[in-house]
């Protein structure tokens, strides 16, 4: 049997293409090496609701596809608050007004870039000393608290950016925000359900009859003819083979880095080889806890501010600790902090056992908000795996130092290969792929739309 369009990876992009294909009455098999949809999106049962462990928000409202399909299906979604309130690591409380002006500020610089591109810390840096100097003079006789607070900034960036050094991104990106409210939550209903009315199956809806769509179904290799009357062919790690006139490849940065090389016959143009390997992905990752109550200030985030003497207390092999910048409250269930980790230090705590990662985190949260009451034990831990996990290898691209000198990168990364007659045969679709929507939800659909309608001429973009 041959399908027209091969699907490799059912995240955003990959339902996203399924959908708009079937939609057109292509005949699409889609294979997914995980034992479920969504990819980089994975809303699991927690407390008495849910939590994500990747992707939280849809960033935007405004020509967002996915927050289009919330609001068309009646789906409730919520703008989450991001007041905070900042402990330092003597169990103090510090004003929240000054660092949320402080990071107002760091995070507006971004937005006005230098003419001659550097690193994103080291320009923030400049900036921000300056800015302290005109607006904040009392602030420059506690050079440790600007330390600390550069320190914290470093990190935010890396949440953002999901780098491991805020001095590994460019300071030039073409990273475009969405009009609208940065901080959209599906609450209680999930992210996955945007998955649902991807594939039609939302409110026991039919999906699609033209949709083949199989998991726990690793790709290992994608063969693609020069000649046009042959079709490319898709095998599996089970042994199983496809045919299909096309293929879409959705797979990550990450899992790109890691296998292109045994993935595709014939090979990668070197062009796009280059892109894969110039281009970056990190990781950012989340440990989530569960408590018997609540004991934080309601929908409030909770910033951790160390000072020096306490960082300099902590020993080498538990820096790690020191990465985790706060606790925020996920809006999907009741009684549960997430802990944000970032770069290497994420990495690792992937690797740990889990009573290792519980006891430590405890320790952090104890040390910043346990000074005036007591914290109870946490009765239930979740903890992302986004490095480790093999069709991931990463969270989200992002624009490296080399951006200035690789300016085309995503773009080459998302040309389809051709044959011999000029007709695309392997096309590449995913958030890597968007010149200035990566690392977003929005951006994936967005390429999986693109990349569908590559394969669909006569459709309106
Ligand atoms: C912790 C975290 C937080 C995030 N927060 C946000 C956020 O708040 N807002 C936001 O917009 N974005 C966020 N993101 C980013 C967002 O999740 C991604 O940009 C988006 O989900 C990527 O979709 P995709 O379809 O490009 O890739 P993926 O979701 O990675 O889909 C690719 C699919 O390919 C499959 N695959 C891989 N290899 C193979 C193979 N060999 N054979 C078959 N299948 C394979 C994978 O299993 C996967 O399902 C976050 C990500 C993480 C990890
Ligand atoms: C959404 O709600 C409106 C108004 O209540 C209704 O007309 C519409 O049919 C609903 N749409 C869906 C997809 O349920
Ligand atoms: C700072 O804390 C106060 C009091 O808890 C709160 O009302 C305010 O919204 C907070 N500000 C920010 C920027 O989070
Ligand atoms: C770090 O090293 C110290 C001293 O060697 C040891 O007591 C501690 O358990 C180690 N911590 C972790 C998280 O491995």
């Amino acid at each position: 049997m041959s399908y027209d369009t091969i699907i490799v990876g059912l995240g955003a992009a990959g339902c996203t293409a399924a959908a708009t294909l079937c939609k057109a009455g292509k005949k699409v098999l889609g294979l997914e090496a995980m034992n479920r949809v969504g990819g980089r999106v994975n809303t699991v049962p927690f407390s008495n609701g849910v939590i994500e462990l990747g992707a939280e928000w849809m960033h935007g409202q405004e020509n967002s596809r996915i927050y289009d399909l919330a609001i068309q299906n009646n789906i409730s979604v919520l703008p989450q608050e991001l007041s905070f309130d900042v402990y330092r690591s003597d169990g103090s409380i510090s004003n929240n007004e000054t660092l949320n002006d402080l990071v107002t500020f760091a995070l507006g610089v971004v937005e006005d870039p230098p003419e001659v591109p550097e690193p994103l810390g080291q320009y923030i840096t400049r900036r921000m000393l300056e800015y302290i100097k005109t607006n904040h003079p009392e602030l420059e006789s506690d050079q440790d608290y600007i330390t600390e607070v550069l320190h914290f900034m470093d990190l935010v960036i890396n949440n953002y950016e999901s780098s491991n050094s805020w001095n590994d991104v460019s300071t030039q990106s073409r990273y475009d925000e969405l009009g609208g409210h940065q901080h959209m939550s599906w609450h209680k209903n999930g992210y996955r359900t945007l998955f649902e009315i991807l594939l039609n199956t939302y409110n026991n809806g039919p999906g699609f009859p033209t949709l083949d769509l199989q998991l726990n179904k690793e790709v290992t290799s994608i063969s693609w003819p020069q000649d046009p009357a042959e079709d490319v062919v898709v095998t599996c790690k089970d042994g199983s083979t496809y045919r299909a006139k096309n293929v879409i490849v959705t797979v990550s940065l990450g899992v790109l880095k890691e296998r292109h090389e045994k993935l595709f016959t014939p090979p990668l143009p070197e062009d796009k080889k280059t892109a894969i390997e110039k281009m970056s992905i990190g990781v950012v990752g989340k440990v989530a806890l569960q408590f018997p109550e609540r004991f934080w200030q309601k929908g409030f985030w909770t910033t951790f501010l160390w000072k020096g003497e306490d960082r300099q207390k902590i020993s080498e092999n538990e820096t790690w600790i020191t990465t985790f910048n706060g606790v925020s409250p996920p809006m999907g269930c009741d009684n549960v902090l997430t802990f944000w980790g970032v770069g290497d230090a994420a990495k690792l705590v992937e690797t740990l056992p889990e009573d290792v990662v519980k006891r430590k985190v405890m320790e952090l949260l104890r040390k910043f908000m346990g000074k005036d009451r007591t914290i109870p034990e946490p009765i239930g831990i979740l903890r992302s795996t986004w490095y480790s996990n093999p069709f991931t290898r990463g969270s989200y691209s992002y624009d490296n130092v080399l951006t200035p000198q690789y300016p085309t990168a995503r773009a080459t990364l998302a040309s389809p290969l051709l044959d011999k007659s000029g007709t695309p045969r392997v096309l590449f679709a995913g958030e890597a792929t968007d010149n200035t929507h990566f690392s977003t939800v929005h951006g994936a659909t967005d390429t999986g739309f693109r990349e569908a309608n590559r394969l669909l001429p006569q459709a309106k973009l």
